[in-house]
């Protein structure tokens, strides 16, 4: 960390009194029970028990038994400091057959989940999609196919209906990005599809479906807040050659302009549409559905793309290379705080966000649990300060920033990778479930309570 870093970690005061801090998880990550209480099967209880798709032959079948040690993770919550806490609602839990009757057990879990966060002073900020699409909603198409985005804003009125008078905050979809281009293009998630023109669909209908439960939500409650979460990542070129470049820009088209201008009332970016060249099948009133003003906008922070022309490579024909010197986290992605500033500030000026949150910035490293059962990780720390610094920077150049939420909670099921990857403030010993804070629990802890102090003073 440079000086001036530092100097901002210890200077959170620019952020406004009203900052979130919250902790970020997802239903399939952590809850486990499965098959509890009438819920069916997601496309990742499907996907993780093909052979050789997740790392270990792991599945989130027990995850971090979440569902039934929830009033111990809220305690732990409570223990860090967090103000807010996002989570998402496993659809297949609450219309098992992705469309139909109402599981009103399923609904009964977040309806408790819900209480007990109000009544620990923690503000719930519910995700609709987390990537868990019902199977049977799968074997009708999936996300390739408009009816999905019509059922999945029956699925969100449904949910609303429960908890709008208790929840204020929403996000539409996860990361459409990876539910679209890594499900459905790259294969390596959940359905495992492999072709872009299903992949182009899939992305239409996720934007379909984002504006459709959002109107769902709004029809409920009109005091909702209403938001989408976007994975976004600064695109820079590797070389100065212009081939590389111009990868850059497609790159820049795949991960961010796909997937931002849309939402901000700008249609589909003309160069990535002739660059898949698969038709869109935009209806009339669709593009002004997808477009409909958010109240917040969420970005997930990870890592900075730098790429080098590759035109006989997968589409962007932009391959990622690794960046000399670079830290790098157990992901292997470069830890690089500056991108997160670099992000904020763009969203700001130019898609004029009127209200942005750090729904997700974190990293897994090889954490080690020492003879006294404590977790010792200052990569972990380090990274969070110098992200939350990043953060603070970015306030100062007038970006509407609202809240950070660190990924994640506890050690989870990191997807493809299965259980091998941990990125939780909080450790879980998955043989036993117990949970132990770590070191970088605590800083964080820290950085809550010194810009509390910092604010009050
Ligand atoms: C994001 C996902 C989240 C988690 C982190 C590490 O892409 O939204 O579920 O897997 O990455």
């Amino acid at each position: 960390m440079t000086m001036r870093e530092r100097q901002s970690v210890n200077d959170l005061s620019t952020l406004p009194a009203s900052f979130v801090w919250g902790a970020a998880t997802s239903a399939y990550q952590i809850e486990g029970a499965v098959e509890a209480d009438g819920r069916a099967p997601s496309i990742w209880d499907t996907f993780s028990r093909i052979p050789g798709k997740v790392a270990g032959g792991d599945t989130g079948d027990i995850a971090a038994d979440h569902y039934h040690r929830w009033p111990e993770d809220i305690g732990l919550m409570r223990t860090l400091g967090l103000t807010a806490y996002r989570f998402s609602i496993a659809w297949p839990r609450i219309l098992p057959a992705g469309a139909g009757r109402p599981n009103a057990a399923g609904l009964a879990f977040y309806d408790r989940l819900t209480d007990a966060l109000l009544d620990a002073g923690i503000t719930p900020f519910a995700t609709l999609y987390h990537w868990d699409l019902p199977q049977a909603q799968q074997d009708r198409g999936g996300w390739a196919v408009r009816e999905t985005a019509e059922r999945f804003a029956d699925y969100a009125a449904v949910v609303a209906d429960r908890l709008a008078d208790r929840v204020t905050d929403w996000a539409t979809l996860n990361e459409p990005l990876c539910s679209a281009w890594i499900g459905h293009l790259e294969g390596r998630m959940a359905p495992g599809l492999t072709d872009l023109t299903t992949a182009v669909l899939a992305s239409y209908h996720l934007h379909l479906g984002h504006g459709l439960a959002a109107q769902a939500v709004r029809a409920v409650d009109p005091g909702a807040r209403i938001g989408i979460v976007n994975n976004l990542s600064p695109c820079e070129p590797a070389s100065g050659s212009e081939a590389d470049h111009a990868a850059a820009v497609r790159a820049d088209g795949h991960t961010n302009r796909w997937w931002l201008d849309p939402i901000h009332g700008r249609g589909y970016p003309e160069d990535m549409l002739r660059l898949y060249a698969v038709d869109l099948p935009i209806r009339a009133g669709d593009l002004e559905t997808i477009a409909a003003p958010l109240d917040w906008l969420g970005v997930n922070y990870y890592f900075r793309n730098v790429v080098t022309d590759d035109p006989s490579g997968p589409i962007p024909y932009a391959r990622q290379v690794p960046v000399p010197g670079a830290r790098l986290t157990a992901m292997d992605w470069e830890v690089h705080a500056r991108g997160l500033e670099q992000l904020l500030v763009r969203v700001t000026e130019e898609y004029g966000a009127r209200q942005l949150y750090v729904t997700e910035n974190g990293a897994a490293f090889r954490d080690v649990v020492g003879p006294d059962g404590q977790v010792d990780d200052p990569e972990r720390s380090a990274y969070l300060e110098e992200h939350v610094a990043a953060c603070a920077r970015a306030v100062r150049r007038g970006v509407p920033l609202a809240g950070y939420f660190a990924w994640s909670l506890l050690d989870n099921f990191e997807w493809a990778y299965g259980y091998d990857k941990r990125f939780g403030l909080v450790h879980v010993d998955y043989p036993t479930q117990r949970r132990t804070i770590k070191g970088s629990g605590r800083r964080y802890a820290d950085l809550i309570t010194s810009h509390r102090r910092s604010r009050a003073a």
